[in-house]
């Protein structure tokens, strides 16, 4: 793969000892301020994230872009824990989320990396579910994190080789804020989400996304009607009422793909963001 094109960048500024490869590629540092907890997502150009019943959808989406794989692993590989959905565990049966499963090309460079920054050899996988009910021979939850309720413990599989984190329950699903929290006093400061839309929605409608990650596919994904595609707020509703947008910090290139970074107003788990609410209209 040839170098992503910077076209903007705002923030690489940091102590952080980035492989020269790594640099190359990337256009410079990857930056990251914790106690951060980002998203990363691929959509395409009408803002399609999620097709349900296809394998491997960001792929898909991406058109199977190299420069997307890349950037998720250097995500992946700058961050303490990736966070995830049990929706997106089903989704996805075969998925680590560790750096060299999205790009194995650079896969010692990630390595160097961790080391470098004194992170453990992989990103903690950490697993979201509510209902408790997990396979537990997927291969994304062996010595995983996985964050449940009172009620899914009570539901979680006999041979589960993961940690288990009760936290209490939300009105619909878990208390994501009080999960966040404990993740990062766990000694995660720096949280990768790539949880899908339901748990996206509610991170950022409750302030607790710091920055997102966004590959601008050029393919269209299209809309039919009962096709249950989801943007990647999924049901939430956010405006007219609630307004949450970014502060655009860069934007890189490759061919016609774009690679979009935000900063949010939510400033992390312990730090409840700005998140505006307008009086509904009438
Ligand atoms: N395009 C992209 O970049 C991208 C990125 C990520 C995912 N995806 C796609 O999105 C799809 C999965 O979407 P999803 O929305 O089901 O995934 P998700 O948000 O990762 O997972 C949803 C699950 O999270 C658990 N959960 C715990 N607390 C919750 C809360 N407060 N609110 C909501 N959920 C909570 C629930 O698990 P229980 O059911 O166990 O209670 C819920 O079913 C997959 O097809 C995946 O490939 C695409």
């Amino acid at each position: 793969m040839g170098p992503l094109e910077v076209l903007q960048e705002a923030d690489d500024e940091g102590p952080l000892e980035t492989p020269a490869v790594l640099r190359e590629l990337y256009g410079g540092q990857l930056a990251l301020r914790p106690p951060l907890v980002f998203a990363n997502f691929v959509s395409s150009l009408d803002g399609v994230v999620d097709i349900p019943g296809t394998g491997r959808v960001g792929r898909v989406l991406s058109g199977d872009s190299e420069g997307d794989r890349f950037v998720m692993a250097l995500l992946r590989a700058s961050a303490d824990a990736v966070l995830i959905g049990a929706g997106t565990l089903r989704a996805s049966p075969g998925s680590t989320w560790t750096p060299e499963q999205a790009f194995p090309e650079q896969a010692q460079a990630f390595r160097e990396l961790r080391l470098r920054r004194g992170l453990a050899a992989r990103p903690r996988v950490v697993v979201a579910s509510a209902s408790g009910d997990l396979n537990p021979s997927h291969p994304g939850l062996q010595g995983a994190l996985v964050v449940t309720g009172e009620k899914g413990a009570a539901h979680l599989p006999e041979k589960l080789d993961a940690e288990v984190l009760i936290v209490p329950d939300g009105p619909s699903g878990l208390d994501l804020r009080a999960m966040l929290r404990q993740v990062v006093q766990m000694g995660h400061r720096t949280i990768l989400s790539e949880a899908g839309p339901s748990v996206t929605g509610k991170l950022l409608a409750q302030g607790l996304l710091g920055e997102l990650f966004l590959t601008l596919s050029p393919l269209l994904g299209g809309w039919p009607p009962g096709g249950g595609r989801r943007g990647l707020v999924g049901e939430t509703e956010l405006l007219p009422r609630v307004s949450v947008g970014g502060e655009l910090v860069s934007v890189r290139r490759q061919g016609s793909h774009l690679f979009l970074r935000y900063r949010l107003p939510g400033a992390g788990p312990g730090l409840p963001g700005e998140v505006t609410e307008e009086p509904p209209p009438g």
